[in-house]
Order: C-alpha cells, then sequence, then structure tokens
C-alpha cells in the first residue's frame, strides 16, 4: 500500500493501521454499501463480537435493501434479538424502504442523501460515505473523538456534546486523498478501539505516543466526569423493556400474549410488590407500544400483545 501523505501524523496513523487492523468482515473488498450500512447501525451501541454474527446471518437473509424492506416487522426484530436498542432494527427497515423508495434500491453515495434518510444520522452518513463509496467526509464516533481529542487537544476525554470546533478541527486533519482519507477515518477509529481506549489507554502501544497532547500534559483527568451519564443496565426499564422483547421474541409464532404475562416477564417473576419500583413493569410495556416495537390489541384482543 502506498502512502502519500505528507503528513507524520497521518503516515504514523496510516502505517500503523496497515500493520495493526482487525480483519472484520465489513472491511473486506467487495463488501456493499447496503452490508456496510448494516454493519454501521448494528455497531452502534453493540460491541464487535456480538455483531459479527448477527451482521453475516441478517445479510444472509436480506442481502439488499429490497429484501428488507418486504420482510415482516415481527421477523426483523427476531433476527435483532439481543443487539439492543430493537428500535434501530424497525429504523433500519424504514431505511431500507427510503432506499426502495427514493433510490431505486441503490444505497445512496453523498452524506447528503444519506443524511436524509431515516435512522441515519451525521455519523452514519459519514461512515457510509467513507467506507461504502470511498468518499472523503468527516467520521466522528466515540472512538475517533476520543483519539482527536488527546492527541490533538490534550482531553482526556471529548466533552459530552460534538461541537462545530471539534468538527472542524476533525475536517482540517482528514487527508486530501479520499482512499487516504477512507484509511484516516478508519485507522484512527481502529486506534481507538484497540490502544487508545477510553478506560484504561495502552499508551506505550500507540503510535501517537511522542505527539500526544494529553501524554505531554501528563495525562489529566476527564473535565468533564461530573456531568457523564453512565448506562446502567440492572434494575432500569431498559432492561425490563428487553424482558418483555425476549418473551415475545421466544414465542414461535407472531400469536398474542397476555399482558400479565408480559408485565410477569418485565418483572422476571418478582410480584409487583417486591420491586423496589412497581410501576416499572406496565410502563415498560406502555413505551414500547408508543415505540412501535409492540402491537396492544383492541376490541376482542383488549389486554393481549404482540410483535408487529
Ligand atoms: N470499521 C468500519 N466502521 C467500523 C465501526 N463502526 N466499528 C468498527 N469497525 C469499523
Amino acid at each position: 500500500m502506498t502512502i502519500t501523505s505528507v503528513h507524520p501524523v497521518h503516515r504514523t496513523v496510516l502505517s500503523w493501521y496497515a500493520d495493526n487492523a482487525r480483519d472484520l468482515p465489513w472491511r473486506r473488498p467487495g463488501t456493499s454499501p447496503w452490508a456496510v450500512l448494516v454493519s454501521e447501525i448494528m455497531l452502534q451501541q453493540t460491541p464487535v463480537v456480538r455483531v459479527e454474527p448477527a451482521w453475516r446471518e441478517w445479510l444472509e437473509r436480506w442481502p439488499t435493501p429490497g429484501d428488507l424492506a418486504g420482510a415482516r416487522p415481527a421477523d426483523v426484530l427476531r433476527a435483532w434479538d439481543r443487539l439492543g436498542y430493537p428500535r434501530r432494527a424497525l429504523r433500519l427497515q424504514d431505511c431500507a424502504r427510503a432506499i426502495v423508495a427514493q433510490h431505486g434500491g441503490v444505497v445512496p453515495g453523498t452524506e447528503e442523501e444519506l443524511l436524509a434518510l431515516p435512522g441515519i444520522g451525521p455519523y452514519t452518513a459519514a461512515a457510509v460515505a467513507a467506507f461504502a463509496h470511498g468518499r472523503r467526509a468527516v467520521v466522528l464516533d466515540t472512538n475517533v473523538r476520543r483519539v482527536l481529542g488527546r492527541a490533538l487537544e490534550g482531553r482526556a476525554l471529548p466533552a459530552p456534546s460534538l461541537g462545530r470546533a471539534e468538527r472542524e478541527r476533525a475536517a482540517t486533519y482528514l487527508p486530501a486523498d479520499d482512499a487516504e482519507s477512507v484509511r484516516w477515518n478508519v485507522g484512527v477509529m481502529e486506534l481507538g478501539a484497540l490502544v487508545c481506549t477510553a478506560r484504561s489507554p495502552r499508551c506505550p502501544a500507540c503510535p501517537l505516543r511522542e505527539r500526544c497532547a494529553w501524554r505531554a500534559a501528563g495525562s489529566p483527568a476527564d473535565e468533564h466526569a461530573s456531568r457523564r451519564r453512565t448506562q446502567a443496565w440492572h434494575g432500569t426499564d431498559r432492561q425490563a423493556r428487553g424482558r418483555i422483547m425476549a418473551h415475545l421474541r421466544a414465542r414461535p409464532d407472531d400469536g398474542w400474549c397476555l399482558g400479565e404475562d408480559l408485565l410477569a416477564a418485565a418483572a422476571d417473576g418478582a410480584a409487583p410488590a417486591a420491586l423496589p419500583d412497581r410501576d416499572q413493569p406496565a410502563r415498560a410495556l406502555a413505551s414500547l407500544v408508543q415505540d412501535g416495537l409492540v402491537v396492544a390489541g383492541d376490541g376482542a384482543r383488549a389486554g393481549a400483545y404482540r410483535l408487529p
């Protein structure tokens, strides 16, 4: 691989990536833009090891946007299984339908067109433009933000929300050449995933250790620590929602399920009085209905529920 960039930071990251990149299936040449888009949606909030098998099965079943567009939502939710945040699955199907309706079933190539699709935000639009279409785009996920924040600005962790100055700084550092910009994006991302991690960075193994502003400053602590939300799971409404979804997914057909069984599933068998928050099961079920992940019956079906 030739590295043409004159910028030493670019050269350093690109050659580190050439030697250290993981062989992830969505990075292989010939991966379709749709398969790349699916990987990017799955990788938001779900670790690589759990995404890999789910991604393979998903693409065997729905290899194109048109295939997913016509699937039954209940099947889509079952296939999403334990990846978490199941609204992403329905948004991905909405996205597939829009690609069919507006782009003849072909994943569009510009960030602007991608951003106009349901379920695609600035990160995903940039990532798909770069990794699926080889275009120059400012790809800023949490890993990239952390690496650039440390190396260039000396911050332990990026600010809780992405600001304009940070985006402009990242844009300034993007290599001018298309192919090189793609490798820079994925290389910085990989450095954040493998070396410059949030909790225990392996600075001695880092190719930027001699130039890192954070390290030069003595690795100061996170200045935003008090403002960060930690994503608890145990005892949360998310956990209760997850249990209801698991109960519905496990049913062999799309049959109706009694609300009381779902509330018991949400409480994991505990009696309501024994729960720290006795309204949680009902609240979790109502929020799933509100999100379109569960359908509530009416008329003779009142009090029963099923997957959409
Ligand atoms: N390669 C391309 N995009 C990626 C992502 N979001 N996570 C891990 N590897 C990737």
